[in-house]
């Protein structure tokens, strides 16, 4: 298993080119189940998730060649099953329930298991699917769901889910009548997924604001689309720049789906300014302590909270950072307690008191973004600090490693 060391201390400067989103990237990829003929997607990013999902639809029948720019073929669809193998590495499988029950009416997804950060149900999607007719059942794991032919519904999340606004919206494109999606999920990478059933020929308004309306259309075309750029990557390469009092160019990201972050970097004492094509970062003369709430977007997102708090654990000061979206964010501090991380745990707050310096030491990997958070604390640590399990980093950051040594950190992988 590989492991990645550093050796903290050095300010990064430079330019980082941003990715494309991987949460943007595993529905639209999904989304190809719904039409015979070539999709084509450019800006694809090279993540272990993207690999998954691709294995994933070629076991139900797709043709798929390319990397960066990948062609997808749906002529065919010949299993209905997800198995239990796949989707146990990555939840986000049960992105191909909605789009497989729309095009053939039938669809077997295994249930996808929990994982670090909290049980992650999906009753929010089989219900909605309910409501759209189909017949949902549980068997020994398996979603088993039929439906000759959805029906368009008025459907209301209890939570602005944000794979299940994505799965829903997939399977109503096909289905009968017209759906609306309440309290929807607002995220870029919604907004990204509906541009590009909008170009197969899908009839949808309010992408981007939580009323969604789908007018159901007999069949879709394929498409050629591009993929949005990283949000999340891209913040946590400016909480960097942050940490290491460095200097860098972000580019290829945009700033509009980053104004929650900007906003609690420039309290901090940061300064962002854009940049053509990204922005440019820097730290503060000191690192201000602040108060963080993750919240569904447009608020601070819960994917960057990990790396906020190793931000935090070296502020000036004492701060709140509280997770409202999963029960069990907070692999993360175990490990930042190790480095000489001042933090408490109170219900789903923790107190995070700032600390001068941190120290290197041994660590290990929960969950993606806890991952990032260690690798972000050993960048400023004094001495070397160890990360074992980097697959966590590898299903959602292209070669990080490559990255960051690219603007001066002192990081290399060990396989
Ligand atoms: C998406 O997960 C992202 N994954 C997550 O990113 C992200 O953290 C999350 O949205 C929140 O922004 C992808 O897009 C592939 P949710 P998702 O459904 O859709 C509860 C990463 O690091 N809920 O919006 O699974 C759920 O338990 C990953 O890239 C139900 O109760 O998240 C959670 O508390 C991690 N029932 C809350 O809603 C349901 O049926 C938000 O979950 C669905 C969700």
């Amino acid at each position: 298993m590989d492991k990645i060391v550093i050796n903290g201390g050095k300010p990064l400067h430079g330019n980082v080119q941003i990715s494309g989103a991987k949460n943007a990237a595993l529905p639209i990829l999904a989304s190809a189940l719904l039409t015979e003929g070539t999709n084509t997607f450019h800006n694809i990013p090279d993540l272990v998730d993207i690999k998954t999902i691709k294995k994933l639809l070629c076991s139900m029948g797709a043709q798929i060649e390319g990397e960066e720019s990948v062609k997808i073929n749906f002529d065919k669809i010949t299993s209905h099953t997800a198995s239990y193998e796949l989707v146990k590495t990555m939840r986000a499988s049960i992105l191909v329930l909605g789009p497989l029950l729309a095009r053939t009416g039938m669809a077997r997804v295994s249930l996808p298991g929990g994982c670090a950060i909290g049980a992650r149900p999906v009753n929010l999607h089989l219900k909605a699917l309910e409501d759209m007719g189909a017949q949902v059942e549980l068997k020994s794991g398996y979603i088993e769901a039929k439906a000759k032919k959805l029906k368009g519904a008025d459907i209301y999340f209890d939570l602005p889910t944000v794979t299940g606004t994505e799965n829903i919206m997939m399977a109503a494109t096909l289905a009968q009548g017209t759906t609306v999606l309440n309290n929807a999920a607002r995220e870029p990478e919604v907004i990204n997924l509906a541009d590009v059933l909008k170009s197969m020929g899908a009839k949808i308004s309010g992408a981007g604001t939580d009323l969604i309306t789908i007018k159901g259309v007999t069949s879709l075309k394929p498409t050629e689309s591009i993929i949005i750029p990283d949000r999340i990557e891209a913040g946590t390469f400016m909480i960097a720049a942050g940490m290491t009092h460095g200097e860098i160019n972000v580019i290829g990201c945009n700033s509009h789906h980053l104004e929650a972050l900007i906003n609690k970097l420039r309290d901090t004492g940061m300064k962002i300014s854009p940049i053509k094509n990204g922005m440019k970062v820097s730290a503060g003369e000191k690192i201000n302590s602040i108060d963080v709430k993750t919240l569904p977007y447009p608020g601070f997102p819960t994917d960057l909270q990990a790396q906020m708090m190793a931000y935090m654990s070296i502020g000036s000061g004492l701060s709140v950072i509280t997770e409202t979206v999963f029960e069990n964010r907070f692999m993360h501090v175990s490990e930042l307690l190790r480095m000489g991380a001042d933090i408490v745990i109170q219900g789903n707050n923790a107190v995070v008191r700032g600390v001068p310096v941190l120290r290197g030491a041994q660590t290990m990997a929960t969950d993606l973004r806890a991952s990032a958070s260690l690798v972000l604390a050993a960048l400023v640590a004094e001495g070397t600090t160890e990360i074992s399990r980097v697959y966590h980093i590898d299903r959602g950051y292209q070669t990080i490693e490559k990255k960051f040594s690219a603007l001066g950190a002192d990081i290399k992988r060990i396989k």
